[in-house]
């Protein structure tokens, strides 16, 4: 067995067993619909600007790749689109499909659970590809050609994802347990990940998040993310280079029109 083999089992068995600690699923409510149809405050939060870029949803189909416990997929399928999700975990697909059926959206959505290297999708599937979370995962040099092969030409590809830029802020991040899934395979990105993610796409945007808004959780007021989320958004506006501190990442780029 390869040593990215052998990782692979122990996310899969990583997380199985994160799946396991999830005990409800419930429904949706209407106003977190109401928040992604809306995305009024994009700017402090990075999955309303994910959900503000893939635009209209209706009819769209949409691969939600690592897609987890499904959060994200049913909230796709509700708003209208037709999902496919899949997982390496077969635990947090079942929560998945758990999830749809409870949200009455089973008709509109797909799980697989595989590994997404050795579950090759068509060639121009889909309207648009979501990654959340997910490609600090992967090898991005083996995934982000299958996915963006995948989009329908002009296709769209949302990510969100944890940077660190800086190597100093990398190694503290490391040392510090706070906020830490322990996968066996995930890592912050850094910038030549995400130059090589942007490199796989053309009309690249880039937004980045969580430097102060780190500090949200500790207060947890919805005040609290919008206050920070603003400082956060103005700051990196005047400073650009500030951006070796910030967090996370959100990249949104179309398929290259020639391969
Ligand atoms: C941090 S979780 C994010 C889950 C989900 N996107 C969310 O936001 O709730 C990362 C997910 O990626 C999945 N994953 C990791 N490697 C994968 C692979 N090679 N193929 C498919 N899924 C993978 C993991 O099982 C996990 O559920």
């Amino acid at each position: 067995m390869s040593d990215w083999d052998s990782k692979t089992q122990l996310e899969i068995a990583h997380q199985d067993g994160e799946a396991a600690k999830v005990h409800r699923i419930s429904r949706t409510p209407e106003h977190i619909l109401e928040k992604y149809r809306r995305c009024k405050h994009w700017w402090a939060f990075p999955k309303e600007l994910m959900f503000k870029s893939l635009g209209n949803l209706a009819q769209k189909e949409i691969l939600d790749f690592g897609c987890g416990t499904g959060e994200i997929s049913n909230e796709l399928a509700l708003l209208g689109a037709h999902v496919t999700g899949i997982d390496i975990s077969p635990e947090m697909i079942e929560l998945a499909r758990r999830r749809v059926a409870i949200n009455g959206v089973q008709d509109r959505t797909r799980f697989i659970a595989g590994d997404v290297t050795k579950t090759p999708f068509p060639e121009n599937k889909f309207d648009s590809i979501v990654c959340f979370a997910v490609l600090h995962h992967v090898d991005l040099h083996t995934v982000m050609p299958l996915l963006v092969a995948s989009l329908k030409p002009g296709g769209k590809m949302v990510m969100v994802e944890p940077i660190a830029f800086s190597p100093a802020l990398q190694r503290l991040k490391d040392k510090i347990p706070i906020g830490k899934s322990h996968s066996p395979v995930d890592r912050q990105l850094n910038m030549d990940d995400c130059r090589f993610i942007s490199g796989c796409l053309e009309n690249i945007q880039v937004r980045y998040y969580d430097l102060f808004s780190r500090l949200s959780p500790v207060f947890r007021w919805k005040a609290a993310y919008l206050f920070f989320g603003a400082i956060d958004a103005a700051l990196i506006a005047v400073f650009p280079f500030l951006k070796k501190f910030y967090g996370e990442i959100v990249i949104v780029g179309d398929k290259p029109s020639t391969p």
